[in-house]
């Protein structure tokens, strides 16, 4: 994030308690403009109840949360204009149809204009759809429904809680290219999941929350750049190693020799004839390196993919206190 730019959200010390038990414990992160936040943590970490906060819903006990400058217990009228807050396991209303049902809605946020259910039916692929009953609808349809409800006032930014829960695979690569779609038009997106791999491809920064505190946050690069750091430090080999899956035309097995015992390499298995998983202690530059030495030396690769994602790594090394 650059100097002198508002966050979109800013959340600075927050704490939040349920019959005499603490479920936020000073909660402190940034969303920059123009972000997919991703806000992860296990069933009961205070996802939904850091969510409420921000969408004006509950008054925080303590600390303090901002959306584009503007406080939440100061001007939490001017918030509601500016964010798009689509809940949990939300209701739709079911004996109207695709279009009516936003049109309410549409209704409901003073949208004075006609024309801006047609824009959100066509953003958001439901066009076809509009005649529609609710009621007859799938879970995934239902939630992409939710999703243009949230976009009728054209907010500047989305707070979704688990949009992709419930989905099947098709539907939530679906709802996965919508939120492209939606931040390329400059909107910023923080939503939350408690499924890692849900998020792992669109998020440009995340924020881990277990048991009420964030144990890290920030962007996933810079993230990823600093635990690299801190192993470099210690010298210590990587409590988890990158570990790369490696196809090949032919036996795998004839990888062993020409990466055993290579500096960085910590371990070879073949899980498949044609497939071996290298274990590794080593950056990107060190993974191009080997994958040069290995096609220099004429082996057929025509596949090399990391087998955990960045955002495994980070949430793998970040809850690692947790695990022992
Ligand atoms: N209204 C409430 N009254 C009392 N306790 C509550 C209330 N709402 C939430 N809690 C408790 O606060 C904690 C955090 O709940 P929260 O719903 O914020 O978690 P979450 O991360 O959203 O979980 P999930 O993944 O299940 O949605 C839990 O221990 C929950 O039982
Ligand atoms: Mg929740």
């Amino acid at each position: 994030m650059s100097e002198g730019v508002v966050p979109a959200i800013r959340v600075r010390h927050l704490w939040h308690r349920y019959a005499g038990h603490d479920v936020l414990r000073d909660v402190t992160f940034d969303v920059g403009q123009g972000e997919i936040f991703g806000f992860i943590g296990p069933n009961g970490a205070g996802k939904t109840t850091t969510i409420r906060l921000m969408a004006t819903l509950l008054e925080p006990m303590a600390g303090r949360i901002e959306i584009d400058g503007i406080d939440v217990a100061m001007d939490p009228k001017r918030v509601r204009r500016l964010i798009g807050y689509m809940p949990d396991h939300a209701g739709v209303y079911e004996r109207i149809t695709v279009r009516e049902y936003l049109e309410f809605f549409a209704d409901a946020f003073r949208v004075e204009s006609p024309e801006v259910v047609d824009a959100v039916l066509e953003l958001t692929d439901l066009g076809e759809l509009q005649e529609k009953l609710v009621a007859n609808m799938s879970k995934g349809m239902k939630q992409r429904l939710q999703l243009a409800r949230v976009l009728l006032h054209d907010p500047k930014i989305l707070i979704l809680d688990e949009p992709a829960s419930d989905l099947d695979p098709r539907a939530r690569i679906e709802i996965r290219d919508l939120l492209l779609e939606l931040r390329s038009l400059g909107k910023t997106i923080f939503l939350s999941s408690h499924i890692l791999t849900e998020l792992a491809d669109v998020c440009t920064s995340v924020a881990i929350l277990e048991r009420g505190r964030v144990v890290v946050s920030g962007p996933i690069n810079e993230i990823a750049a600093r635990l690299g750091q801190a192993q470099a430090q210690t010298q210590a080999a990587p409590v988890v190693a990158r570990r790369v899956k490696l196809r090949v035309l032919g036996a795998a097995a004839n990888l062993t020799p020409l990466l055993q015992g290579a500096p960085g390499v910590l371990e070879i298995e073949f899980p498949a004839q044609q497939v071996a998983v290298v274990s590794y202690s080593g950056d990107e530059a060190w993974l191009a390196g080997m994958v040069r030495h290995l096609v220099m030396s004429g082996v057929p690769l025509v596949g090399v993919e990391p087998e955990r994602t960045e955002l495994e790594r980070i949430f793998l090394e970040a809850t690692r206190g947790d695990l022992q």
